[in-house]
């Protein structure tokens, strides 16, 4: 069983607001960026990895890989506007055979075992993402006003890696250009092709760093994590 990998990196980090793409931003002094791709790296079931980065950052992405004996071959290309953009063209270098995983660059806790649950459960059914059951109550609100209580069993917050027959998330790519649509994750664009999407259960610890306090809460799973 193997995968290719796709890690959106093109991103501005505006919400993060450190002034810079928040993929360089250090965690234990290693920076976001490589933490994700080490786990990748080491796992001999990954037969490629696509990077799509801002033109930017690439001087200091490449000067990292070296920093961090990157020793797994990395294939770069241009990020665009939206992060679907800079999807899309890194599927365009995809071998097109076997299972793609989508994973975003910014959420470097992502476990091996995950990885590979997700990719087994996409190598049987075509399609399947990783998420955790809502804590929260979760409400639906319109112009300040509470609309309906969503049940909240029926709630999954939504994470990647999300994985795909290439063939599949290839077609769902060239539909939504088609159609203008602009999801926020991939399997929006494959849920619009009819494909059932497996949902398989993942792990809190498995953030996305978004906004500043998001690095207190990175730091304490490391934390634990060298105590465990
Ligand atoms: N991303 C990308 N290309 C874009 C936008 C985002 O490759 N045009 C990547 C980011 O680098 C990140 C992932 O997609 O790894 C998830 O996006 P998000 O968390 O929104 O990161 P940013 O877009 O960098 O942050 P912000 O939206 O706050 O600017
Ligand atoms: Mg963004």
């Amino acid at each position: 069983m193997t995968y290719q990998v796709i890690l959106p990196a093109a991103g501005q980090g505006k919400r993060m607001g450190a002034g810079k793409n928040k993929l360089l931003l250090e965690l234990n002094s290693v920076p976001v960026l490589i933490h994700t791709l080490k786990v990748f790296e080491q796992d001999n079931a990954c037969s490629k990895i696509i990077v799509a980065i801002h033109p930017q950052d690439e001087e200091e992405f490449k000067a990292l890989f070296i920093k961090y004996n990157v020793a797994k071959e990395i294939h770069l290309v241009d990020g665009g506007k939206e992060r679907q953009d800079s999807i899309f063209n890194a599927l365009k270098t995809v071998e097109t055979d076997g299972i793609i995983l989508v994973h975003d660059a910014a959420r470097p806790f992502i476990s091996k075992e995950h990885i590979y649950r997700l990719t087994k459960v996409a190598e049987d059914t075509g399609a399947a993402i990783l998420g955790v059951p809502a804590k929260d109550t979760i409400k639906k609100v319109q112009d300040g006003l509470v609309v309906e209580t969503v049940e909240r069993s029926s709630l999954w917050a939504v994470q990647t890696p999300q994985a795909f027959r290439v063939s599949l998330l290839m077609e769902a790519y060239e539909k939504a250009e088609k159609d203008s649509f602009l999801g926020t994750d991939d399997a929006s664009l494959v849920e619009r092709t009819g494909h059932p999407i497996t949902m398989v259960e993942g792990d809190y610890d498995n953030i996305k760093l978004t906004t500043p306090e998001d690095i207190y809460f990175a730091e304490a799973i490391l934390r634990k994590r060298s105590f465990s």
